[in-house]
C-alpha cells in the first residue's frame, strides 16, 4: 500500500494560495474571483477552517486501524450476471451519443481500430521501479517538458494507431456512449456503461494505466507517471497552467515563437473564462466562479470532505456506486465522488459556447483533453486515499465486480483483457502517488440552526412523503418530511449502520448538465445554505452524455449521510427529517421515483 502520510493533518488558520509560476501574476484571462497570491512554496497550505469536531475527525482517522477486515454487506446489489466489455471488439457499433451528430464535432465514430479483435487477458507485469505520479501543480519545467514532449509523439502518431491521441480519445466515448453491448440474463441489447454505477472507478483505472504506459514508452521513460491534478488541494483548485501556457516550455526543438496553441497539452474547446487564475468550484461546475475566493476554497474543501467520509465511510456501495441492474432500477446508487466533484471539474473546463459542451463537458468528447486525464488521475487517487483513511473503507467484493472486464490496447499496440479484481492494488500495477496535503480532512460543515425542531414544526405545513405523489417534478423546489426508521441511535447503533437519505431512480434529460441540490432541515430564514453547513446534505451532477438518443433519458440513484449532519443540527431524537430538493440545472423534466431514509449496515 502507498503511504499519502495522513498523519499530517494541519492546523493551521490563515489563508492564502501560491503564485506557481510567473504566469499566474501575468496572466491576462478575465477572471472573476480576485484571490492574493504570495510567495508561498508546497509546505503549507493554510486555511480558515472550521476547528470544532477536530476531535471527531482524527478519531474517525484512529478507529480505522481497529477494525480487521472487512465483511461487507452491498447496499441494494441484486447480482446475478457477469459485467463482460466487450467479447469482440468488432461488434463495436457507431456510438450513438444522444445528440445530432452532426453537431458532435469530435465525431460519434467511437470504436477502435480491429487490427486485433480478441484481446487476449492482460497479465500485470513484474514491477522493478514504481512510477510516482506527481502533482500538476509542482511539476519542474523538466517534468512538464517531458510530459509535452509525450503527448506531441502520442498525437503524431497516425490515427489508425491504436496508441494515437484520437483513439484514446476515443475509448471514453466507446465505454460511454453505447459502442458495446454486454450479455445480461433477461437484457440481451444492454449496452456498457461504465459511468453512474460501481464500474467507474475500475474502468478509469484501467483506462489511464495504459495511457500512462503509452505516454512513457513513447519517451522512453518506463518511470513516466502521469500527473494528478489536485483539486482537492487549495493549490491546485485552478486549471493546471501547463495546459495553457505558452509553447515552448522550452521546445528544443522549435524555433517557434512561445504560443499556447502550439502547447500539445492545449485544447480549443475550453471554457476561457476558466482559465487560471480562475478558482474551481467543486459544486457546480459552469455556474460557479461568482464567490469570494476564501469562502469557496472552503466550499471546495467541504465538498471533498462530504464526499470522502461523511456520505462514504464504511460505506462502499456510497463510494463506489452499485453495480449496473437493469432488473432493480430503484437500487442503483452513483458514487459519492463521481456524482459529486468529479462531474463538476468536467462541466467547469468543458466550453459552453458548444453545442455539446465539448470537449471536458461532455462524456463523448472528454477523452479529446489533457485535462481529463489529469483530473481522472486526481479521481484515482481520491480512491486510493479513501482506501487508506479507514480500514473498513474496503473496496467491493463480489463476483460481479470483481469478474467485470475492459478491453484496452496496450503500449504494445496487443489487444488485452482486464479485471476489476486485478487493479485494487496500484504498486502492484507499478505506480504510486507523490503525497500531497489532505487540507480537507479539516473541512466537516458546521450548522446555520442548531435544534430548530423545524421538522416537527413543518408537520402540517409540508407534506410528508407517504402523502405526494411520486415520480416528484424537479421544475421546483421540493419540500418533503421523510420518517427515519430510527431516533437517538447510540454510538453503537451508528458504528453497524448508517443513516442515509435515499433518492431512488432520478430521471434526466442526459443531453444537458443536470443537477439539483439537497437540503436537510433547512430552515428557510433568507441566508442561502451553502456547503459548509450541516444543512448542505449533497449535490447530485450529472455530466451531458447520451444512450438514447433524441430527448434522451436517463436514470441514476443518489445517497447521502446524514448521521453527521443530525448530530451537528441537535436532531437526533426527531422523528422527521425535513428535505429540500431545490434544482439548479436542467431540471426540467427531471423526477425522482422514491425518497426515504434507510439505515445501511456498515463494514466491520
Ligand atoms: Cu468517464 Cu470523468 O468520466
Amino acid at each position: 500500500m502507498a503511504s499519502l502520510s495522513l498523519s499530517a493533518v494541519p492546523t493551521t488558520t490563515t489563508t492564502s494560495l501560491s503564485s506557481r509560476s510567473p504566469l499566474f501574476s501575468k496572466s491576462t484571462h478575465r477572471s472573476k474571483v480576485s484571490c492574493k497570491s504570495s510567495a508561498d512554496d508546497h509546505s503549507e497550505n493554510k486555511l480558515i477552517l472550521p476547528m470544532q469536531n477536530v476531535d471527531r475527525r482524527n478519531m474517525l482517522l484512529g478507529l480505522g486501524g481497529l477494525y480487521g477486515a472487512a465483511n461487507l454487506t452491498n447496499i441494494g446489489s441484486a447480482l446475478a450476471y457477469p459485467i463482460t466489455a466487450p467479447e469482440n471488439i468488432s461488434n463495436c457499433v457507431p456510438a450513438d451519443v444522444g445528440f445530432n451528430t452532426e453537431d458532435a464535432v469530435r465525431g460519434s465514430a467511437c470504436c477502435p481500430p480491429t487490427t486485433q479483435t480478441t484481446a487476449v487477458p492482460y497479465v500485470l507485469p513484474e514491477v522493478t521501479e514504481l512510477r510516482v505520479r506527481p502533482a500538476a501543480d509542482r511539476l519542474t519545467p523538466e517534468y512538464i517538458a517531458k510530459y509535452q514532449l509525450a503527448i506531441k509523439r502520442m498525437k503524431e502518431l497516425p490515427d489508425e494507431d491504436p496508441r494515437s491521441w484520437k483513439q484514446q480519445g476515443k475509448i471514453h466515448c466507446a465505454y460511454c456512449n453505447g459502442a458495446y453491448t454486454q450479455y445480461m440474463n433477461g437484457h440481451p441489447e444492454l449496452k456498457i456503461q461504465v459511468h453512474n454505477n460501481s464500474l467507474f472507478f475500475p474502468f478509469h483505472r484501467w483506462y489511464l494505466y495504459f495511457y500512462e504506459r503509452i505516454l512513457g514508452s513513447l519517451i522512453e521513460d518506463p518511470t513516466f507517471g502521469l500527473p494528478y491534478w489536485n483539486w482537492d488541494n487549495p493549490k491546485g483548485m485552478l486549471l493546471p497552467e501547463m495546459l495553457e501556457a505558452p509553447y515552448p516550455h522550452p521546445d528544443p526543438e522549435s524555433n517557434r515563437p512561445p504560443n499556447p496553441r502550439y502547447n500539445p497539452l492545449f485544447d480549443p474547446y475550453r471554457n476561457v473564462a476558466h482559465l487560471p487564475p480562475a478558482i474551481i468550484d467543486l459544486d457546480r461546475g459552469n455556474a460557479g466562479g461568482d464567490k469570494d475566493c476564501v469562502a469557496q476554497i472552503s466550499e471546495n474543501l467541504t465538498a471533498v470532505y462530504d464526499q470522502m467520509i461523511a456520505d462514504s465511510a464504511a460505506n462502499p456501495d456510497a463510494f463506489f456506486g452499485t453495480n449496473p441492474n437493469p432488473d432493480d432500477p430503484k437500487a442503483i446508487v452513483a458514487g459519492s465522488i463521481e456524482s459529486g466533484v468529479h462531474s463538476a471539474v468536467h462541466v467547469w473546463v468543458g466550453n459552453p459556447r458548444m453545442t455539446n459542451n465539448e470537449d471536458m463537458g461532455n462524456f463523448y468528447s472528454a477523452g479529446y483533453d489533457p485535462a481529463f486525464y489529469l483530473l481522472h488521475s486526481n479521481v484515482d487517487r481520491m480512491w486510493q486515499i479513501w482506501n487508506e483513511l479507514d480500514a473498513r473503507n474496503v473496496n467491493p467484493s463480489n463476483d460481479d465486480w470483481l469478474n467485470a472486464s475492459f478491453v484496452f490496447y496496450d503500449e504494445n499496440q496487443n489487444l488485452v483483457r482486464v479485471y476489476n479484481r486485478d487493479c485494487v492494488d496500484i504498486e502492484r500495477m507499478g505506480y504510486t502517488f507523490e503525497p500531497s496535503r489532505l487540507t480537507w480532512l479539516q473541512a466537516r460543515s458546521m450548522p446555520r440552526n442548531k435544534a430548530s425542531n423545524i421538522a416537527a414544526k413543518s408537520v402540517g405545513v409540508v407534506k410528508k412523503v407517504e402523502e405526494i405523489e411520486f415520480p416528484v417534478k424537479l421544475d421546483q423546489t421540493v419540500k418533503v418530511l421523510v420518517k427515519r426508521p430510527a431516533t437517538n441511535r447510540s454510538a453503537d447503533d451508528k458504528k453497524k449502520a448508517s443513516e442515509m437519505l435515499f433518492l431512488e431512480e432520478i430521471k434526466y434529460n442526459g443531453e444537458q448538465f443536470f443537477q439539483f441540490d439537497v437540503l436537510v432541515n433547512d430552515v428557510d430564514d433568507g441566508i442561502e445554505t451553502t456547503r459548509v453547513s450541516s444543512e448542505f446534505a449533497g449535490t447530485f451532477a450529472q455530466v451531458p452524455h447520451g444512450l438514447g438518443g433524441g430527448h434522451m433519458l436517463m436514470s441514476s440513484g443518489t445517497a447521502f449521510g446524514l448521521t453527521q449532519i443530525l448530530e451537528d443540527l441537535e436532531a437526533e431524537g426527531d422523528e422527521y427529517v425535513l428535505v429540500t430538493l431545490v434544482p439548479r440545472e436542467g431540471a426540467e423534466d427531471a423526477t425522482i421515483s422514491n425518497i426515504k431514509i434507510k439505515l445501511v449496515p456498515l463494514a466491520n
